[in-house]
């Protein structure tokens, strides 16, 4: 009889074990990785979403992945070197090899690019 109890209670525990290590198993499969271009968790801000979106359809080609660089320049700590205005400035008109963009995006597209980019300092 005890012996039957220890029994049940045994693979009462395994059972739950793998339960838990499926839901582990599914919350890992659909969670938000830090995504590969941007090397940055898009998490729940509307903003950061859509400016992550914008950054790899427009930017990531030559700001790189995880905003490193490459044929433009690093641009991980751009808020600590531009004030908004210039980044704005900067997406807007381009200059320096950097491409315009007034056409590509809307005044609302690239505020939120600023406002994101502003952030990284
Ligand atoms: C065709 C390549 C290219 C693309 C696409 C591009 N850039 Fe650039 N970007 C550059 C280059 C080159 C510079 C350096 C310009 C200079 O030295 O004046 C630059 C400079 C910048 C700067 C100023 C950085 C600094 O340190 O002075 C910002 C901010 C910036 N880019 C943001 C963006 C954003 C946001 C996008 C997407 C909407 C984008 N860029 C798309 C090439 C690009």
């Amino acid at each position: 009889m005890n012996k039957n109890k220890r029994h049940l209670r045994g693979s009462r525990w395994v059972r739950s074990t793998a339960v838990f290590l499926l839901t582990g198993m599914i919350l890992a499969g659909c969670s938000q990785d830090a995504d590969p271009e941007t090397k940055e968790e898009p998490g729940s801000d509307p903003l950061v979403r859509t400016a992550l979106t914008l950054y790899k359809q427009q930017c990531a080609s030559c700001h790189g992945g995880g905003l490193k660089g490459r044929v433009g320049p690093n641009l991980r700590r751009i808020g600590a070197r531009m004030s908004q205005e210039e980044i704005a400035a900067k997406i807007t008109d381009g200059g320096g090899g950097m491409p315009a963009f007034k056409q590509e995006l809307s005044t609302d597209e690239i505020g939120m690019l600023t406002e994101w980019l502003a952030a990284k300092r």
